[in-house]
């Protein structure tokens, strides 16, 4: 489309459509890196006509359907069984168990998704840990997600990178895919939470996961959730974060690194 044919836009409905969103379902826009949330979200709406964003709120009012639509669109809930394999390895065979030697393993996948991470480790931590009291605790702020998670379902795309023998220890076959074995589900809850808001306890966890959820988040509310991440941890325990993002100052909150993308309470 031409300039000239381009319709106009108000200077600030992106903030406008950030209030409305936040008072329909709570999912507060402007603590995302602007750009990329604002790119994804014009670029949802002109494909369907909506080149002002404040006209896509009548239809988001009455019609669940272009809502999920939408919360597809930017919560981006990909996710996989053993993503990111290099990092379960260690935790098998290292991390779980050093921290299983404490009798008890209390662990947070923080932005779970649909469950995939929060049962890789549950299937872990029951091999490697079977004797201790083992809690792993999901949240994300995308409800659908963890109704999903709360299933323990998954695909046979969801499982392509999973060690068979792991796979299998913690995974019933079912027509075209998986699911999480009663004695995972066992040891696994899923709660709706929003990071930018949840405190953790201080010292109430032994291991958080929270991958590849703060990449669109802003640097200032990226470091801050990190600091409240770090607050959870008891000292020994670990955090785990994705492996294109960083803690940026890690000595400050009392975390020293001890494999990429891996840090330690002190
Ligand atoms: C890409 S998935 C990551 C899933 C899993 N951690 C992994 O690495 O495979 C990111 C998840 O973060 C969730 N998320 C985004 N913002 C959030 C927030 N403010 N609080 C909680 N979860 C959030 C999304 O709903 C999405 O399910």
């Amino acid at each position: 489309m031409s300039a000239l044919h381009t319709p106009a836009v108000s200077q600030d409905d992106y903030l406008e459509f950030c209030v409305f969103l936040r008072g329909l379902c709570g999912i507060d826009l402007t603590q995302y890196k602007r750009p990329q949330m604002e790119r994804r979200l014009r670029s949802f709406y002109a494909t369907r006509g909506i080149h002002q964003l404040t006209d896509a709120f009548e239809t988001l009012r009455r019609d669940p359907d272009a809502l999920d639509q939408l919360l597809d669109r930017i919560t981006i809930n990909v996710s996989q069984l053993w993503r990111n394999p290099e990092q379960w390895q260690l935790l098998e065979e290292q991390l779980l168990p050093e921290l299983a030697r404490e009798g008890q393993i209390r662990a947070w996948s923080a932005g779970c998704s649909y469950g995939a991470e929060a049962y890789t480790l549950a299937t872990l931590c029951h091999l490697v840990a079977p004797r201790a009291r083992t809690l792993i605790q999901g949240t994300d702020i995308d409800k659908r997600m963890v109704a999903r998670a709360r299933l323990g379902e998954f695909t046979d795309d969801d499982a392509r990178s999973a060690p068979r023998r792991q796979l299998e220890a913690g995974f019933d076959r079912t027509q075209g895919g998986w699911r999480a074995k009663l004695e995972l589900r066992a040891i696994t809850r899923f709660d709706v939470g929003d990071l930018l808001r949840t405190k953790p306890q201080p010292g109430s966890y032994d291991l958080i996961l929270c991958r590849n959820t703060v990449i669109y988040f802003a640097e200032p509310i990226r470091d801050e959730l990190h600091a409240r991440l770090a607050g959870g941890l008891r000292p020994g325990g670990y955090l785990v974060i994705g492996s294109t993002e960083r803690v940026s100052q890690p000595g400050d909150l009392g975390l020293t690194t001890t494999h990429p993308f891996i840090y330690r309470k002190a």
